[in-house]
């Protein structure tokens, strides 16, 4: 973690930060209005979560992640960037799902390159898995949306197969590309750094049911 990073989490944390606690959130009191929440899972260094914020005033933003130095990086962007509709959890994004997020809360889950788990024995510790999509589809409101992305192919066929046997969500729209036809989003560091190594992006969208 960076000097500057560590002071971000001190003096940001005020602004930015939502601490973890095991009771539902009072989003009106958070923001100051209602508006439409996108949740953001495994945001890295927030980049492109600060970005989607910027870009959408008018829509509130709870970035998830674990990696402390990322979440300093992030107060640090949206502090820069001057934004008032978006805060941050350090937590474990199940737990945060689990008990943070009021049921029917969210408008939209963004799962940008969540970590792919490549090895066999690992694969059980993918967060996209049947449980996750049925706690996704209580915390989303009536027609909310699920955005996922993966540069890791075996990553990809399985979010089609379980995604597949889903019954609470939709394929809305599917795209396999090169990097330059993200969906409804802007690139990330993860997306970046795989596509400098030759790999190929796939993106959803699914609609809850
Ligand atoms: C491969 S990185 C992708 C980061 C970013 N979305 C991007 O595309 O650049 C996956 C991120 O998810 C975070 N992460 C993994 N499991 C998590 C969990 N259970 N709760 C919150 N964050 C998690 C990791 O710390 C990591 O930063």
């Amino acid at each position: 973690m960076t000097a500057s990073q560590e002071r971000a989490l001190e003096e940001l944390w005020p602004r930015y930060g939502i601490d973890y606690e095991n009771s539902p959130l009072d989003l009106r009191e958070i923001f100051g209005r209602v508006a439409d929440l996108t949740l953001e899972i495994g945001f890295g260094n927030g980049d492109t979560l600060v970005l989607a914020a910027t870009d959408k005033p008018d829509q509130d933003f709870i970035g998830v992640e674990v990696h402390e130095p990322g979440v300093g990086h992030c107060l640090i962007q949206a502090n820069r960037a001057g934004i008032d509709n978006l805060r941050v959890i350090s937590h474990d994004a199940i737990e945060v799902l689990q008990n943070q997020v009021p049921d029917a809360g969210l408008a939209r889950i963004n799962l940008l390159f969540p970590d792919p788990w490549p090895k066999k024995r690992h694969h059980k510790r993918r967060i996209i898995q049947p449980s996750f999509l049925a706690l996704a589809a209580d915390k989303l409101q009536a027609g909310g949306a699920l955005y996922i992305a993966t540069d890791w192919e075996g990553y990809a066929e399985h979010i089609d197969e379980v995604l597949e046997l889903s019954k609470d969500f939709e394929l809305a729209e599917r795209r396999e590309h090169g990097g330059d036809s993200p969906l409804d989003r802007h690139t990330t560091k993860f997306e970046t750094r795989g596509l400098r190594k030759g790999h190929r992006i796939w993106d959803w969208h699914f609609q809850k049911a």
